[in-house]
């Protein structure tokens, strides 16, 4: 396998994210995002790391873009920090921050990198978590605010927009189980929050269209292919409810089927008697692309105990299967299998893979970090790309996870998955075998 067989115009590249790498949390004149205040409360990340400094890209971005060069990809995702450019989330606009981001888009074609600009990667503007964050729809309008703001400081440069990053990911881990910021539970704050992140995604995709000239646009899901542990009819069920939440929640109002409703009937409770319902004609828009962030499948079992879904993972450690440090389950058929899913979607114009990766227990020993299982993985999982593009899937880029070791959320600094080692340290950056593995595979004619 050679780059050369994805075709001349496949987009290679690496994406980021705001508040895992810029550092410079609460300096230039930036507000504190819900990350900020959430990874001071005592036992919210593990170890206690914050994003304080991360790998204080907000100095480096430099030489940041240079690695991005240097290891051969065309493109690199960011995504700007709401909080940077409006401390309070709305209103007075911060100089230093709009500066910042126009100082790395113009590194960026400087360097003929194409930047993708992600708007929305988690990081909530503190301000507006006082008033409710996503579970308020208050937060459309500031949203909006923010996308137009975007859109009109840097859509003369910038063409290419991802509006919000996993919304499945900010809403479940932020607003149903808590564990992520801003730290909310329970299944009411959850489904206002996914029908605002709905309205939010499509609102955004309207707002670049109007602004933008020449715009692509598109939103970034996560995805798993869902395995039901046996064929048993409680598992089947099961899997197909998991399917419903993590998979079809927010693609399918996006391209105009409204919730699945008819698959998960605990889903019509939650949405059309909500008062955003009223909205639900701003939850389409016509996507440009459909970004897909996949890393492992799900195998699930029936289970009475777990309210609503009834439904629990069995993880891939008990199952004896090869794991990540995260104890994610390597397994490039799933990767084929889900984008085979997603392309089964009429209405769905491109596909591109805009997150991918894994994380393993790297170690740096005299300058070197030998990754053979980060190699494998990614070798495994672009053949399986490679398979469903032959078979006609219509996928135009691929962006692996991540340029270099950063904030991992709630695993703070020692989960890393990046191309690149940082020393948290230092700030001394090392590229790992698996760099070193991109770059000759991007390089080979
Ligand atoms: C999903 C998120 O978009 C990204 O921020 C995160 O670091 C990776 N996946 C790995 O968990």
């Amino acid at each position: 396998m050679k780059a050369a067989d994805f075709g001349a115009d496949f987009l290679w590249g690496v994406a980021t994210a705001a508040a895992q790498i810029e550092g410079a949390a609460t300096t230039h004149g930036k507000g504190p995002s819900i990350w900020d205040t959430f990874a001071k409360r005592t036992g919210k990340v593990k170890k206690g790391h914050h994003p304080e400094i991360a790998c204080n890209f907000y100095q480096q971005y430099k030489d940041d873009i240079a690695l991005v060069k240097i290891l051969g990809f065309k493109v690199f995702r960011f995504s700007i920090s709401w909080s940077r450019i409006l401390p309070l989330g709305k209103g007075l606009v911060n100089e230093e921050g709009i500066n910042f981001y126009h100082n790395v888009i113009d590194e960026c074609l400087a360097n003929e990198i194409i930047p993708y600009v992600t708007l929305y990667h988690w990081d909530l503007p503190e301000a507006l978590a006082k008033n409710g964050g996503w579970t308020s729809y208050s937060v459309n309008a500031d949203f909006n605010e923010f996308v137009m703001l975007c859109a009109k400081t840097y859509g003369n440069k910038v063409k290419n927009w991802i509006v919000i990053n996993e919304p499945f990911g900010f809403t479940s881990l932020g607003y149903m189980l808590g564990v992520h910021a801003p730290g909310e539970t329970g299944l009411t704050n959850f489904f206002a929050a996914v029908q605002h992140a709905t309205i939010a995604q499509a609102d955004g995709g309207r707002i670049l269209r109007s602004e933008v000239s020449h715009a692509n646009i598109g939103t970034t899901f996560s995805c798993s292919e869902i395995i039901p542990y046996t064929q048993n009819a409680a598992d089947l069920l099961a899997a197909k409810r998991v399917d419903c939440l993590m998979n079809r929640l927010f693609i399918e109002p996006a391209l105009g089927m409204g919730f699945p409703t008819a698959d998960w009937d605990v889903l019509e409770k939650f949405t059309v008697s909500h008062s955003a319902w009223r909205h639900k004609e701003r939850m389409t828009f016509d996507f440009d692309f459909i970004g897909l962030q996949n890393y492992f499948p799900l195998v699930i079992k029936f289970n009475a105990f777990i309210p609503v879904i009834q439904a629990w993972e069995v993880k891939a450690k008990n199952r004896k299967k090869a794991h990540t440090a995260m104890g994610w389950e390597i397994n490039a058929d799933s990767f084929y299998n889900i984008i085979k899913q997603f392309a089964a979607y009429p209405n769905i114009k491109n596909l591109m893979i805009t997150e991918n990766g894994a994380a393993f227990n790297d170690k740096l020993i005299d300058n070197y970090v030998q990754d053979n299982e980060r190699i494998d993985y990614f070798s495994s999982y672009l053949k399986a790309m490679l398979k469903a593009k032959n078979e006609g899937v219509n996928i135009t880029g691929y962006m692996a996870w991540t340029l270099m070791d950063n904030f991992e959320w709630a695993e703070g600094y020692q989960a890393r998955f990046g191309l690149v080692h940082t020393d948290f340290k230092t700030q001394q950056r090392t590229i790992k075998d698996s760099g070193y593995w991109w770059k000759s595979f991007l390089e080979q004619e």
